[in-house]
């Protein structure tokens, strides 16, 4: 059967089956096209491009000009899965109208399917209500949210006392009345996420929140062993690139230090 491109409606009719969606992150084409093949259902171009390829100290540097200048790229590099892009601190807390208009630029300049807006707020509640009523898709993300992780004690799991988990419940249903079209749940206990999934009808997808969500997303430079710096408990490496690169690159050099690189299959030998 032919592949077909996936869509918002598509993300509600999987929660309704229960076949779990699968996310990850991408910050330029290669990837972007790499994870596209591999049959990921949605790409999110995450503003966590200021940890894992700018090299920041957080996500909170992130500009707007950054964030298109890899979602454009990572759109160039998708065809099938729903590409969303991270709205990035302060580019939706300062107005709703800015944040319209931001959002506006993810649709318009970077070509993407939907945005994302980190924080439960009320005023981001309201935003995220206003985005969609102009016609944008927005996904929400509650639990621990890295824009505001000073405010929730550093990054830590989030809800982990009955007040605090009520108010993750409370946001998520006050999300989803926004109008929001998925929730992304990060570092919460399991049975927390598995109270919010049951309880709304938008796809949850959870990171670092157990098994019982709708799907799951990780940061994909995590999984795949490229970021040294740091490694949640929650992230599982499925493969050791940075090794592989920096074993690779040691070939490298040690081959053309001593000359046997390049050889003749890899040189326009002159005829004699
Ligand atoms: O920026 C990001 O990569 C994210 C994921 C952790 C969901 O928001």
């Amino acid at each position: 059967m032919e592949r077909k491109k996936i869509t918002i409606p598509d993300l509600k009719k999987m929660k309704e089956a229960g076949q779990k969606i699968t996310m990850l992150t991408a910050y330029d084409y290669p990837l972007a096209s790499a994870l596209d093949q591999a049959g990921i259902d949605a790409i999110l171009v995450g503003d966590s491009v200021g940890n894992v390829v700018l090299g920041y100290d957080s996500t909170v540097p992130v500009t707007m000009e950054e964030m298109l200048h890899h979602t454009k790229a990572v759109r160039r590099g998708v065809k099938y899965a729903l590409l969303i892009g991270d709205m990035p601190f302060m580019s939706f807390n300062v107005s709703v109208e800015e944040a319209i208009r931001n959002a506006g630029r993810f649709m318009k300049e970077a070509g993407c399917d939907a945005v994302k807006l980190e924080s439960a707020s009320e005023e981001v509640i309201k935003t995220t209500k206003a985005i969609v009523d102009a016609g944008i898709p927005v996904q929400g993300h509650l639990g621990l949210t890295p824009q505001t992780a000073s405010m929730l004690g550093g990054m830590k799991v989030q809800g982990k006392d009955k007040d605090t988990a009520q108010k993750i419940v409370d946001s998520a249903v006050a999300l989803e009345e926004a109008g929001a079209f998925s929730i992304v749940l990060e570092c919460v206990p399991d049975k927390l996420a598995q109270e919010i999934t049951r309880k709304v009808k938008i796809p949850v997808i959870g990171i670092g929140a157990g098994v019982y969500c709708d799907g799951q997303v990780l940061v994909t430079h995590d999984m795949l062993g490229l970021y040294e710096r740091f490694t949640p408990k929650f992230v599982k490496k499925y493969a050791e690139l940075s090794k592989d690169i920096k074993e690779a690159a040691g070939k490298y050099i040690e081959e053309v230090k001593k000359g046997s690189f390049p050889d003749k299959e890899h040189s326009f030998v002159a005829k004699e």
